[in-house]
C-alpha cells in the first residue's frame, strides 16, 4: 500500500507555531540589494553595517593559528575552557564591577547565543519582555523564537515620563524581564547611571529580571558605562551578556559571554550545551590570548578613532539638514531625523541606495520608536564617510 500523499490538510508540514512571528530582519533586505548593486560593478557607500572598521589583532590571529598547531582543536567543556572563564571573570570584575563566581561565567557563540539562553532560560509561552525602542532587531525575534513576547517601550517615554510611568504602563501579570541595551544599537545612547539606578528599582519592586545587552562596552565616548549587574541588590537579577565582536573585531570568529547567578547560569549553560555545545575549542585558546594580552590602551585608541568618525558623520548630517541629536555617546551608529526627506523610512532607505547609492538601514527596522530616522554606521575609513556624505549631498541637491 503507498503512503498517503500529504495534503493542506495535514498540518504537521509546518513550522512550530513558535516562529509565527520571527522574521529575518529587515536589514536584510538592504543588504542584498547591496550585494547585487555590487555584483554589478556599482559603487556602494556603505553605512548599513554593524562591524569595526579594524581588522583582528595580529597576536590573536596567532593565539588561532598556534591553537590549531597545538591540535587544540576537540571538544572542550560545553561551558568554556577554564583558563577563558578565569580571564572573563578577572574581567567582569575589574571592568564591570560585577564580583562573578567562575561558576556564573558561560562562554556562549557571540553575544546572539547569550542573549538566546538568557530568553530560553527566562520566558514561559506568553511570557513579556519591556524592550526599550528603538532596539537591536534581532532582541525581538529572539524573544518570540523562545516563546516570549516583545513589549516595545519608547525609550523617549521614560525620558519625558520617567521609569515608573513609561515602564508602568506596559506592564501586564505576564511581564518577566526587561531588556536594556547600552550603549544603544541602533541611537548609540549610552544610558547615564542614573537612569540604571531608576531601571534598577523598577525592577526590584516589580520582581523582574534584567538582561543587560552590553555589547558596545568598550565604545563609550561620553560618560561612562555602567553594567547594571553592579548596582545595589542587582546581581541576583540580572543577566549580563558581552560578547568580543565589537571589542576587538571579532565578529566572525563568533564569541562571547553571559554572567548570571543561579538559576539563570544553569539554564544558559544547558542552552549552549544542547544548541552548539559550546563555542569551537581553538576560538576559545584565541579568545584568552584577546582577553589577556590586550592592553586598555587599544580600547582607548579605537575610542578616539571611533569619536573623530562620529564626529564627522554627524557633522555632515547636520550640514545636509538631517539632524542628529542629541550627538550618541556610545556604539558606532547615528540614527538622524530623516523626516524632512518624505516618506517611510523603509522607502527613504530604498531611494537612497538606489539613487543615491547610499546604504543605510530604515529606522522601522528598530521596533516602535525607529520611523522618521534611518541608521548609518561609522566604522569606516574617514574618506568612506567623506565619499558618501559627497554622494548625499549630491542627491539632495538634485531633489
Ligand atoms: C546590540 C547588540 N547586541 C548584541 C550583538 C551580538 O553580536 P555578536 O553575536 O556578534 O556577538 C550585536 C551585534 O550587532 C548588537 O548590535
Amino acid at each position: 500500500m503507498s503512503a498517503p500523499t500529504p495534503s493542506p490538510a495535514m498540518t504537521n508540514l509546518r513550522l512550530s507555531a513558535r516562529f509565527a512571528d520571527v522574521g529575518f530582519s529587515e536589514i536584510v533586505r538592504i543588504r542584498n540589494r547591496v550585494i547585487e548593486l555590487k555584483a554589478a560593478g556599482e559603487t556602494v557607500h556603505q553605512f548599513e553595517g554593524g562591524e569595526p572598521f579594524f581588522e583582528t589583532p595580529e597576536p590573536i590571529k596567532e593565539a588561532m593559528r598556534r591553537a590549531l598547531a597545538e591540535n587544540k582543536t576537540r571538544y572542550a567543556p560545553s561551558s568554556g575552557i577554564p583558563p577563558l572563564i578565569e580571564a572573563l571573570v578577572e574581567k567582569v570584575r575589574r571592568k564591570n564591577g560585577i564580583p562573578a563566581e567562575p561558576s556564573e561565567v558561560v562562554v556562549a557563540v557571540g553575544g546572539m547565543q547569550g542573549l538566546y539562553g538568557a530568553f530560553n532560560t527566562l520566558l514561559d509561552p506568553g511570557d513579556e519582555v519591556l524592550l526599550l525602542s528603538p532596539y537591536w532587531t534581532p532582541t525581538r525575534d529572539l524573544i518570540h523564537m523562545t516563546g516570549g513576547r516583545a513589549v516595545c517601550v519608547e525609550t523617549a517615554r521614560i525620558q519625558a515620563e520617567g521609569v515608573d510611568a513609561a515602564l508602568g504602563a506596559r506592564l501586564t501579570p505576564r511581564t518577566r524581564a526587561i531588556l536594556v541595551n547600552t550603549p544603544n544599537n541602533p541611537t548609540g545612547q549610552v544610558l547615564a547611571r542614573a537612569d540604571l539606578e531608576a531601571i534598577a528599582e523598577f525592577a526590584q519592586r516589580r520582581d523582574l529580571v534584567v538582561v543587560s545587552d552590553e555589547a558596545y562596552e568598550d565604545l563609550v565616548y561620553d560618560g561612562e558605562h555602567v553594567s547594571i549587574a553592579s548596582l545595589p541588590e542587582m546581581r541576583a537579577r540580572t543577566i549580563s551578556v558581552y560578547t568580543l565582536s565589537k571589542s576587538y573585531g571579532m565578529t566572525g570568529w563568533r564569541i562571547g559571554y553571559a554572567v548570571a547567578p543561579e538559576p539563570f547560569i544553569t539554564g544558559i549553560k544547558t542552552s549552549v550545551l544542547y544548541s552548539t555545545n559550546g563555542v569551537s575549542t581553538p576560538t576559545q585558546w584565541a579568545a584568552l590570548v584577546a582577553l589577556r594580552d590586550t592592553p586598555e590602551s587599544f580600547f582607548a585608541e579605537q575610542r578616539a578613532a571611533y569619536r573623530q568618525r562620529r564626529d564627522r558623520l554627524i557633522a555632515g548630517l547636520n550640514e545636509l539638514g538631517l539632524p542628529v541629536s542629541p550627538a550618541p555617546g556610545g556604539a558606532f551608529y547615528v540614527f538622524p531625523d530623516v523626516a524632512s526627506l518624505g516618506g517611510a523610512s523603509a522607502e527613504i532607505a530604498l531611494r537612497l541606495l538606489d539613487e543615491a547609492r547610499v546604504a543605510t538601514v530604515p529606522g522601522t527596522a528598530f521596533g516602535c520608536a525607529g520611523e522618521g530616522h534611518l541608521r548609518l554606521s561609522y566604522a569606516l575609513s574617514p574618506e568612506a564617510i567623506e565619499r558618501g556624505l559627497e554622494a548625499l549631498r549630491q542627491y539632495l541637491a538634485r531633489r
